[in-house]
């Protein structure tokens, strides 16, 4: 019954980006604008009916994409900003969706990226903290599963951390799901929406295919590929770029989606429910507590975080292999800002 909600209206918005409801004003900025994931999702924020004014930041290049995508026949206004003025980039933010740092190159992990992302992380949401306190923040850089408990960690030391409003995008492994296990399955990804939970790198990804119509029925070989491909299809673009970055049209895609799902649920719309790595009960009583599983999204942020449900022999070995690598990875993040 769970599953099944869940499924529905996960599916809801995939027939196209986006959804809207009755629209208020809204000011989302992306931190990392002139990147290549911040362009693309610029645009793809123009596109969202939901922005009313976008506000676009980074320590090179914002102000050109900002002139460029404000030509798009939209009625969002767009401003970009220099390198200078991150704090005038932030006034009056409700939404800030964060791509900044560094991506891996051919055979890195995400965790590599930690040296670099971690102070870019924690500088940009001290900023945040301090000018738009209130603001929803979206984490996009990576190591997710570090940079996620560093953003708590910062706004917590600023005494403004609600853990309501602070989300680890993890959208494009569930856009990945959805659509290789279309393409196992031969139907269209509307019908393979696949809730994935754990966090947000290889074995910490954890795919719930039991859940689903066309997932449960696939084992064997077939399925270990699946598995593997939804853990690591990072590296297939990776790899392909050749030293050129990582995914960026298909993050930006997966990172205005998760926008467009905030943006109505603040917005008051009923049962948006997508997975979020948050800070999350869950698995507290291990030590890990921020988890990504099934979050209903409402005009507070996070409004309910569902239970992982029922987990298959080979999804419960699975999460297994998650859970210490993730802790080590939530440590890790929290440390550094201790
Ligand atoms: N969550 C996910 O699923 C997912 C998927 C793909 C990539 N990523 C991550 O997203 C991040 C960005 O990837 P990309 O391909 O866009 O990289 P990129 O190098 O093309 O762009 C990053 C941008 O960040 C900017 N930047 C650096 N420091 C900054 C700062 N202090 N303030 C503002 N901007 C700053 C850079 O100038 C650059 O324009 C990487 O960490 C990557 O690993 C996450």
């Amino acid at each position: 019954m769970f599953a099944r909600t869940a499924a529905r209206t996960l599916a809801a918005p995939s027939s196209r980006l986006f959804s809207s409801s009755a629209s208020r004003l809204t000011k989302v900025a992306v931190l990392g604008a002139g990147g290549g994931i911040g362009q693309p999702l610029s645009l793809l924020l123009k596109s969202d009916p939901l922005v009313t004014s976008l506000s676009l930041y980074d320590i090179r290049g914002a102000p050109g994409v900002a002139a460029d995508v404000s030509h798009v026949d939209t009625g969002s206004e767009v401003t970009g900003y220099a390198a200078d003025q991150l704090d005038q980039a932030l006034e009056g933010v409700e939404v800030v969706v964060i791509p900044a740092g560094v991506p891996r190159k051919p055979g890195m992990t995400r965790d590599d990226l930690f040296n670099t992302n971690a102070s870019i992380v924690r500088d940009l949401a001290a900023s945040v903290a301090r000018v738009s306190p209130e603001a929803h923040i979206l984490v996009i850089s990576n190591p997710v599963n570090s940079t996620v408990p560093i953003v708590a960690a910062t706004l917590e030391k600023a005494g403004v951390f609600n853990p309501a409003r602070v989300f680890g995008v993890t959208t494009l492994d569930v856009v990945r799901a959805a659509r290789f296990l279309a393409g196992v399955s031969g139907v269209s990804p509307s019908e393979t929406v696949v809730p994935v939970v754990g966090g947000h790198s290889g074995p910490t990804i954890v795919p719930l295919l039991s859940q689903t119509k066309y997932g449960k029925s696939i084992i064997g070989e077939v399925y270990d590929k699946l598995v593997h491909r939804i853990q690591y299809g990072g590296d297939e673009v990776v790899k392909a770029k050749d030293g050129a970055g990582s995914a960026t049209l298909s993050m930006a895609y997966a990172g205005a989606k998760f926008a467009n799902a905030l943006l109505r649920g603040l917005n008051g719309e009923k049962g948006v429910i997508t997975p979020t790595f948050v800070k999350s009960p869950l698995f507290a009583d291990q030590g890990i507590d921020f988890f990504s599983s099934l979050v209903e999204l409402g005009p507070n942020g996070v409004e309910k975080i569902h239970p992982i449900g029922e987990l298959s022999a080979e999804e419960q070995k699975l999460l297994e292999a998650c859970l210490p690598e993730l802790k080590k990875n939530i440590e890790k993040g929290k440390a550094f800002v201790a």
